[in-house]
């Protein structure tokens, strides 16, 4: 989506709902310091961090130049220079089935002050930011949550899920082969040159994940502040293939006490290869002297267990919804993964905020390639005969479930069995299943 994001006037809508009750809707200019630390203090208070250290303000400036940020000000309270409520939100590219990007919206730092809440704040910051998305061409909104009862009422749904992985350290003996290239230990800061690169290979084979905003990986490495406790323990290794390529890294931290055995812990694993995956893992749980291993917002069909000679040293813990998506334009958002079988469907979307609302003809080809056609109003009549004439069959469901089975993360027909979707012909959930099913469980690997 190759847009200018200073280009996107405020939203007329909700500056006027806001101003009408005293509360002024702006834009924070990156280049105004003081206007971007004071957002950041009230965005780190909203999500109850502590106040931010110079260098993490320095690290804020950065990632927010990058960003559009919007504060509400309350010209009445103690102190009007910090906003009563923050959002911010970024073009960007979301990996869907076949190893394809779709264009979207990504909307982070959601805070109302706790003495401005409940009074429609973040509703009309939400709707605004959909509004925002629609006029960039974005195919859909995005976001990770902290409730799961908030984003629902504007059309997001859980899209990909994540789990963390236990290996029980003294029973994961390693039974898969054996990788053809090398893992090293390096110090994190010298991987600021490859790890860009192996991200964006392991973001492209796995749909959920987004792309990886600059800044992100500085403070992975431990390059954005060297001295604090966090960076000082972290550790890092590479893996290189057999030609010598770097292929995959992860950061990793072990937790102890004093001659006590420890809990190795990592969030951050990137493999653009399954050796380069396999290696780090077997490093990872080999590592002695400690007891378990916890790898953060992994896979919830991570193959660990299939490596190990005891498969029930593995266990998945917190799973959680953890990437919500929201359709705008199914059109678009359809049309750039590939899908599993070929098939003709129909979808017909509710949307009760009219952005994805609509009937649309979804023709896939032997090959996975989509077509998608929004069908007029006016020719409703005429693609219903042409339907039935070619058996194709259809879907009710709203625009939450088609988020939902969107990447492939949960069946239409659960969603079905729930009472989510309904069939408009014979035999459609089962083809929607089939169509809709990804090689690759969707996961989501990071907060934003
Ligand atoms: C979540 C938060 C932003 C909501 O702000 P708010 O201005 O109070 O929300 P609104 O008044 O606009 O509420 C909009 C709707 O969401 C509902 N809602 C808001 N927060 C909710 C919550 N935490 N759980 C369930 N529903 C919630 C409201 O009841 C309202 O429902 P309705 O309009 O359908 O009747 C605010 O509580 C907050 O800052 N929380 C701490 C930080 C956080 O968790 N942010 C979310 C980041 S993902």
């Amino acid at each position: 989506m190759p847009f200018d994001l200073r280009s996107l006037p405020v939203d007329r809508r909700t500056e006027a709902a806001l101003g009408a009750r005293g509360l002024e809707y702006r834009l924070v200019d990156p280049a105004d310091r003081a206007g971007l630390d004071a957002w950041s203090q009230a965005d780190n208070r909203g999500f109850h961090h502590a106040r931010p250290r110079e260098s993490d303000l320095e690290h804020e400036r950065r990632i927010f130049a990058e960003r559009r940020v919007h504060g509400v000000y309350d010209p009445t309270a103690a102190e009007p220079e910090l906003p009563v409520a923050t959002i911010s939100s970024w073009p960007t590219g979301l990996s869907v089935p076949g190893g394809r990007s779709v264009d979207a919206w990504a909307v982070s730092s959601v805070t109302v002050a706790p003495t401005h809440r409940r009074k429609g704040i973040a509703r009309a910051l939400m709707e605004a930011e959909l509004r925002s998305a629609v006029d960039a061409g974005a195919a859909l909104a995005m976001l990770t949550a902290t409730e799961a009862t908030i984003y629902g009422r504007f059309g997001f749904s859980p899209a990909a899920r994540s789990a963390t992985v236990v290996v029980d350290r003294r029973r994961a003996a390693w039974a898969g082969p054996d990788a053809p290239g090398r893992v090293h230990l390096v110090d994190p800061r010298s991987l600021r040159d490859a790890a860009p690169q192996i991200a964006r290979r392991a973001v492209a084979r796995t749909p959920g994940e987004i792309d990886r905003w600059a800044g992100l990986l500085d403070r992975v490495l431990g390059v954005t502040d060297p001295e604090s406790e966090g960076a000082r323990r972290t550790r890092a290794i590479r893996y290189d293939d057999e030609h010598g390529e770097p292929q995959g890294f992860a950061t990793y931290r072990i937790v102890r006490e004093p001659d006590r055995p420890g809990v190795l812990e990592f969030d951050f694993l990137a493999a653009a290869t399954d050796d380069a995956e396999r290696a780090l893992w077997r490093t990872l749980i080999e590592v002695d002297f400690i007891t378990e291993v916890r790898g953060h917002l992994r896979s919830v069909d991570e193959p660990l267990p299939w490596l190990l000679e005891d498969p029930r040293a593995v266990r998945f813990e917190e799973l959680v919804d953890h990437l919500w998506v929201r359709v705008l334009d199914p059109v678009a958002a359809l049309g750039a993964r590939r899908f599993g079988v070929g098939g003709s469907l129909t979808l017909e979307v509710d949307d009760p905020l009219g952005h994805a609302q609509g009937t649309f003809e979804l023709e896939v080809s032997g090959s996975g390639r989509a077509e998608v056609r929004r069908v007029e109003q006016a020719d409703a009549a005429r693609a219903a005969a042409s339907r039935r004439s070619r058996q194709a069959g259809g879907l009710k469901l709203g625009v939450r479930e088609l988020g939902s089975i969107l990447l492939g993360d949960v069946r239409a027909t659960t969603l079905a069995r729930a009472g989510r979707i309904t069939e408009t012909g014979s035999g459609a959930l089962e083809l929607a299943d089939r169509m809709f099913a990804a090689s690759r469980a969707p996961q989501l690997s990071v907060w934003f």
